[in-house]
């Protein structure tokens, strides 16, 4: 097998709801306000789905953006990796709705359960597939319709979370110095409840008192929460420059998964990253879970801040507790 890189990010898309939720509206039905959630978690408005958007419509319309620019079509993909913590239906996976509406004949489709670093466990899933020369072109999906499984009354979740896709086309490479240089992740099984849905799943099924009770929502110990994100956020950074070889200095962005502004600060810090270095727009999109990586990659190329050969380091933290990172050299 050749050295990395195998694989790199051949094309971008992302696809947000056109409903934008502002701090100013939960005030009307929470008890609490605009100055709380910026100073607490600098978010100030997030897009919430409507009936007609689903998973697999808003990842449809930003892998069609991901396929134009790296130009490539349906029949071109051996698979398709879709990251979420809110499939459609829980059977058969989201993956296998978008292969279906994308025609993508070709493809093995399957959803992975990684919550929000599920983007980053999906292209390490996909950069494996390509180094085993089982496909030449994948797409990555990280989509989530989180209002659906967020407790619109409890108002120590409820404001933070939005709902987006994001789509990236794995492609391999033969040779050269740009694509994905590390991948890092890993789990912890035994924080599983701090940051959970006790109801709906197999082991208590959706019934009249699981609705009654509301356990079907998220629930969250918030602090305990925001103490693992940093140390595991942490580490990460570490590991996936370790493993690539290289040092903070280097690194041209980070981009964090987009939870909390704290959480970025706190882990740009234990980095050694300048804030002018970091990537943040939580503020207009909240917590979207898998899709957060994505939307914020778009966004900084959107701005002219990432370029061929621009070093960046992805990464992200969440419910399993779950965590990842990687080195990618853009181009
Ligand atoms: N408005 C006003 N007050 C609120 C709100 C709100 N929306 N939510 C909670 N409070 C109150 C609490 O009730 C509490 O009141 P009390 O002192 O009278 O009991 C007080 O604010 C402080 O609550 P804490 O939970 O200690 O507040 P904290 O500073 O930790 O902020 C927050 C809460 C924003 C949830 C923070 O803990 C956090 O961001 N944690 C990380 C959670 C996260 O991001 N989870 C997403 C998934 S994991 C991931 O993506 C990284």
């Amino acid at each position: 097998m050749t050295h990395r890189p195998f694989a790199r990010i051949a094309g971008l898309g992302v696809a947000v709801p056109d409903r934008i939720v502002t701090n100013a509206d939960f005030e009307k039905t929470l008890d609490t306000s605009d100055q709380w959630i910026v100073e607490r978690t600098g978010i100030r408005e997030r897009r919430i789905a409507g009936p007609a958007d689903s998973v697999a419509s808003l990842s449809k319309a930003a892998a069609e953006r991901a396929m134009a620019l790296a130009g490539v079509s349906a029949e071109d993909l051996d698979a398709i990796v879709l990251g979420t913590a809110t499939p459609d239906r829980l059977l058969p996976s989201t993956a296998c709705d978008l292969q279906a509406l994308l025609g993508a004949d070709r493809a093995a489709a399957f959803d992975i359960s990684a919550a929000c670093p599920g983007f980053i466990y999906a292209m390490t899933i996909a950069e494996a597939l390509i180094a085993a020369e089982q496909g030449r072109t994948i797409l990555v999906i990280g989509a989530e319709k989180l209002s659906t499984i967020t407790d619109m009354t409890d108002r120590s979740t409820a404001i933070l979370f939005g709902d987006a896709a994001g789509a990236a086309i794995i492609q391999r490479v033969e040779g050269g110095d740009r694509g994905i240089l590390s991948t890092f992740i890993k789990s912890d099984g035994k924080l599983a409840n701090l940051l959970y849905r006790p109801g709906g799943g197999s082991a208590d099924p959706i019934s009249e008192k699981v609705v009654r009770e509301r356990s079907h929502f998220i629930k969250m110990a918030g602090r305990e929460v925001f103490k693992s994100a940093v140390l595991a956020m942490s580490d990460a950074c570490d590991q996936a420059l370790q493993r690539a070889g290289i040092g903070a200095d280097q690194v041209d962005l980070l981009i964090p998964h987009q939870a909390n502004i704290r959480i970025i600060e706190a882990t740009a810090k234990h980095a050694g990253m300048p804030m002018d270095k970091v990537m943040v727009n939580v503020d207009s999109y909240g917590n979207t879970s898998s899709a957060s990586i994505p939307l914020a990659i778009d966004q900084a190329i959107s701005e002219g801040r990432i370029k061929p050969g621009s070093v960046l380091l992805l990464v992200a933290f969440g419910a399993g507790f779950t965590w990842g990172s990687t080195v990618i050299r853009w181009g």
